[in-house]
């Protein structure tokens, strides 16, 4: 089963980059390489409006209400989102959110007609202490896998540090994640790698038979960097 590569540019708390919003942008789809943009919430707007595949970083799972400086799916949807990422780490550090809330945010984006790409991963403590399968078994088993979605794969400690997995590391995680998928989605669920992916390390990475892309922090807000990630993601399936 083939899937298509999906390489994700999570912007975090940055301004779009400089010539991201171009109709030649290596931030559109090509080449059979899917991609998607995660800008803050001020430049969703802009980042649609120019075709481009456009996530939010976050939304709230209550439609309306109180809950002053958030963000509901239902908004986002209206405006023309497509995806929302969920449990990002860092919104598990700032924010306290927990495995309660982003199965709850997952399963409001696909009421909502988003597509969730849904992060877990496990700390550097966690890792030493041989414990990472653990808790991602935990992080996973409890996400809507009958509904299409994304994983992204994101271990905390290789995240914004330069560190990545070895890639037969990252493989041997991908290909666990997947075997805790129900079979009906097995094949076609696309799991992501992400943390210090850059155009250095990613082909090797991309390689991996059960890693279906990457989704990229820093090294995204550079569109030429990006640009290479994107081809190393087409060299890797050929
Ligand atoms: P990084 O971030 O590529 O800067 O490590 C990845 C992420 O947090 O999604």
């Amino acid at each position: 089963m083939s899937r298509t590569p999906l390489i994700a540019a999570n912007w975090k708390m940055n301004p779009v980059p400089d010539g991201a919003l171009t109709s030649d942008s290596p931030f559109h789809p090509q080449h059979g390489v899917d991609t998607i943009v995660f800008p803050t919430f001020l430049e969703l707007i802009s980042c649609i409006g120019e075709g481009l595949p456009t996530g939010a970083q976050y939304g709230h799972a209550d439609s309306t209400g109180a809950h002053t400086g958030d963000v509901s799916m239902t908004m986002l949807k209206k405006v023309g989102c497509q995806f929302v990422l969920c449990g990002h780490s860092e919104r598990r550090r700032d924010h306290g959110e927990e495995d309660s809330d982003v199965v709850a945010q997952a399963e409001a984006a696909l009421r909502n007609g988003l597509h969730p790409v849904i992060c877990v991963g496990e700390t550097e403590a966690e890792r030493k202490t041989k414990r990472h399968k653990q808790v991602v078994e935990r992080q996973v088993r409890v996400l809507p896998l009958r509904e299409a979605v994304t994983i992204a794969y994101e271990p905390v400690w290789a995240i914004g540090t330069g560190v990545t997995p070895t890639p037969e590391q990252a493989q041997d995680m991908h290909a666990f994640i997947r075997s805790l998928i129900p079979e009906a989605r097995r094949e076609t669920t696309r799991i992501l790698y992400g943390g210090s992916l850059n155009p250095e390390n990613a082909l090797e990475l991309l390689q991996q038979p059960d890693i279906d892309g990457g989704l990229v922090g820093k090294i995204s807000l550079g569109p030429d960097n990006f640009a290479k990630i994107v081809l190393a993601a087409i060299q890797a399936r050929n």
